[in-house]
């Protein structure tokens, strides 16, 4: 009996688990809550990525009609609403940006983001997104708590109502003298009343959860076949548990 309970904590902890934890360079980093469950969810995110993120990132790994078949989102629709940088719904989801303008533009060669859930973990992503700041120093006037002098622009920004402001702090460092750190992050939008500021910073967080969410399904689609059979396995092996120990106690009444 014992065993057998194992052997099913054992499965279960194989199928639900997987999930990548990576540092945020000290930083706390916000859970991001995500819910591979929830299909609503990923839709949206996909949505936003395509618009948002694939203007210069590549999902090489991820064909559209894949997600579309994961995430119930028809062929049809696919072309219409979500296919910006393909002809045919069986591409992978490449860049509109060439590698050289890339280059010239950034810098940088940038990254790849299928299996960026994996190297980063979700609640380091979920974190990025939601803590960009205004720094007039950097070339996009924005900075970021895990990602320091990031070279990326807040691509979001209007959608959060606009950059966020850094609250700054004097701690004694190390050093016994005293130092400038960032407190807190508060939003920023503007003329717009404090109460519709509040909401739209919720909001966007919702919505930066759903590309999160999109991201880790990016990062290893199999997950959401894995999860449904996961709980068939598990329902299987409760039930034949069931049985070995009726079994046991039929055979064992013969032996007493
Ligand atoms: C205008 C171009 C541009 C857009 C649009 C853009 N990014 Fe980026 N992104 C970059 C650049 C450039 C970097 C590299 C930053 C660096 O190395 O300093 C980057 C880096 C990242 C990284 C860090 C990757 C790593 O592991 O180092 C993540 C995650 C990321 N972007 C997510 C997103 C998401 C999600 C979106 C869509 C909401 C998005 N990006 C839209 C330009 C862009």
């Amino acid at each position: 009996m014992k065993t057998l309970f194992r052997t099913v904590m054992l499965l279960s902890a194989f199928f639900i688990g997987g999930q990548t934890f990576a540092s945020g360079g000290g930083v706390h980093l916000e859970p991001a809550h995500n819910d591979l469950s929830n299909q609503g969810s990923l839709q949206n995110g996909m949505k936003l990525f395509v618009n948002y993120c694939l203007s210069c990132h590549s999902a090489e790994y991820m064909r559209f009609n894949r997600a579309g078949k994961d995430l119930g989102i028809s062929d049809e629709q696919l072309k219409q609403n979500l296919m910006f940088t393909a002809d045919k719904v069986g591409e992978t989801m490449k860049v509109a940006m060439t590698k050289d303008d890339a280059k010239k533009w950034f810098g940088i060669a940038i990254p790849d983001l299928s299996v960026v859930a994996r190297s980063r973990g979700v609640d380091w992503l979920y974190t990025y997104m939601t803590s960009f700041y205004r720094d007039d120093k950097r070339t996009w006037g924005v900075n970021n708590l895990v990602f320091k002098d990031v070279g990326m622009p807040h691509v979001m920004a209007d959608m959060e109502g606009g950059v966020k402001d850094a609250v700054y702090k004097t701690e004694i460092g190390e050093d016994g003298k005293p130092h400038q750190v960032i407190d807190k992050l508060v939003s920023n939008c503007g003329a717009l009343p404090k109460a519709d500021c509040e909401k739209k910073a919720q909001e966007y967080n919702r919505n930066v959860r759903d590309l999160v969410n999109y991201l880790e399904y990016m990062g290893e689609p199999a997950k959401l076949v894995r999860y449904s059979l996961g709980v068939k396995v598990i329902l299987f092996l409760l039930f034949f548990t069931f049985i070995a120990y009726f079994l046991k106690k039929e055979y064992w009444r013969d032996v007493h």
